[in-house]
């Protein structure tokens, strides 16, 4: 948690002044992006206002790089359009669109220094030397990397090197910063650091942020606002918690988060693993169904609890505490839930 600590200095002149200013709306309307005979995209319409921190989440193949790169000016649509601020942008080049990107194989300059990498770009855009200096230390003092300015990215560790990439993408001010699963190489605790550190910058830069993963928890811990995309399509729109409370299809309900499905007169109900309850836990209105208990896994705050029953296996988390009685695996048990706990979806 080193970085986050590191990065509590006040916001640099550079991006104090802007941040008001910062971050653009996106409108992309009628989308359609075809490679060949595979419709990648069949028409796919988006608004990202000012300022959001926005999250495409999809299974592999579902159209987000496509999407990104539409966005960036790396593809050009079939059909639709792109604006950003209110500008149409569909036939700008990249270099015109002032776009910050980071990918997940970040891909600095080998043989360049820290600075050198962060550099470039301003360098392309001829800047004066002592304001190239000037921004490239602030905005690498922003990613707490001001300490290893004459390093090469071999001499950095994964976690560094995404964070250079962050501030290369940073540098010159971008209105708007795409990020490509940036964070997928890196473990869990260092992930969950720059995810801070991310937040952080989007609050106090006022960035229009589109990120992409398919990790649903990191799509959880950053968004404001999470676009479910399967096969070209958005499904569902909306802030992680009402997603999670109110998804419109069995689809949204098993994508985030884990769900169990189940048929119940005529309809299907989904039900969070939180919202089962086993044995004496059961109260006496639940609705309830026999198993049988496969497995039990400690996870900290709770117990994972697999249950086989007829056509299915259930999940329940049951409470931390609970005994070795309740959850050994091998016994018969009845699993339950409140109705009022479940989500009712149209029969398939
Ligand atoms: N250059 C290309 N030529 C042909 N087909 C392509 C090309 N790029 C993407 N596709 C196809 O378009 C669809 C969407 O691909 P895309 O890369 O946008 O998916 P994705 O959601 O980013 O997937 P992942 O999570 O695996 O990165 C896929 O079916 C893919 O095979
Ligand atoms: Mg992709």
């Amino acid at each position: 948690m080193q970085h986050i600590a590191e990065s509590n200095s006040p916001l640099p002149p550079q991006f104090a002044a802007q941040a008001e200013h910062q971050g653009k709306d996106i409108a992309l309307s009628g989308i359609r992006k075809t490679y060949g005979p595979a419709v990648a995209l069949p028409e796919l319409s988006l608004d990202v206002p000012r300022g959001q921190f926005c999250t495409l989440l999809g299974a592999s193949g579902s159209g987000k790089t496509t999407l990104l790169k539409i966005i960036a000016g790396f593809e050009a649509p079939d059909a639709g359009s792109v604006r950003i601020g209110g500008g149409d942008v569909t036939h700008t080049p990249i270099a015109l669109r002032n776009i910050g990107m980071v990918f997940q194989n970040y891909a600095l300059f080998p043989h360049m220094t820290v600075f050198d990498n962060v550099a470039f770009a301003l360098r392309m855009r001829r800047l004066p030397r002592d304001e190239i200096r000037r921004r490239v230390g602030e905005v690498l003092e922003l990613v707490s990397m001001d300490t290893l300015l004459g390093r090469l990215p071999r001499e950095l560790s994964g976690g560094q090197q995404q964070r250079v990439a962050l501030a290369r993408a940073l540098v010159f001010t971008p209105d708007v910063l795409l990020m490509d699963e940036p964070l997928g190489a890196l473990d869990k605790n260092l992930r969950q650091a720059i995810q801070l550190q991310l937040k952080k910058l989007h609050h106090e830069l006022g960035l229009t942020i589109v990120f992409v993963t398919h990790d649903q928890e990191e799509a959880m811990n950053l968004s404001e606002r999470i676009v479910i995309m399967d096969h070209g399509r958005i499904v569902q729109a909306g802030a992680p918690e009402a997603l999670y409370r109110t998804p419109e299809s069995p689809f949204v309900a098993g994508f985030l988060g884990e769900c169990n499905f189940v048929d119940r007169a005529g309809c299907m109900l989904g039900v969070r693993p939180e919202n089962v309850r086993i044995g004496t836990q059961l109260t006496s209105s639940d609705l309830r169904h026999e198993g049988r208990i496969v497995a039990s896994t400690f996870c900290a705050l709770h117990w994972k609890i697999f249950i086989e029953a007829p056509g299915r296996t259930v999940v329940a988390y049951v409470p931390a505490g609970t005994g070795a009685a309740e959850r050994t695996p091998g016994q018969s048990v009845v699993w339950g839930f409140s109705a009022t706990d479940a989500m009712e979806f149209a029969a398939a």
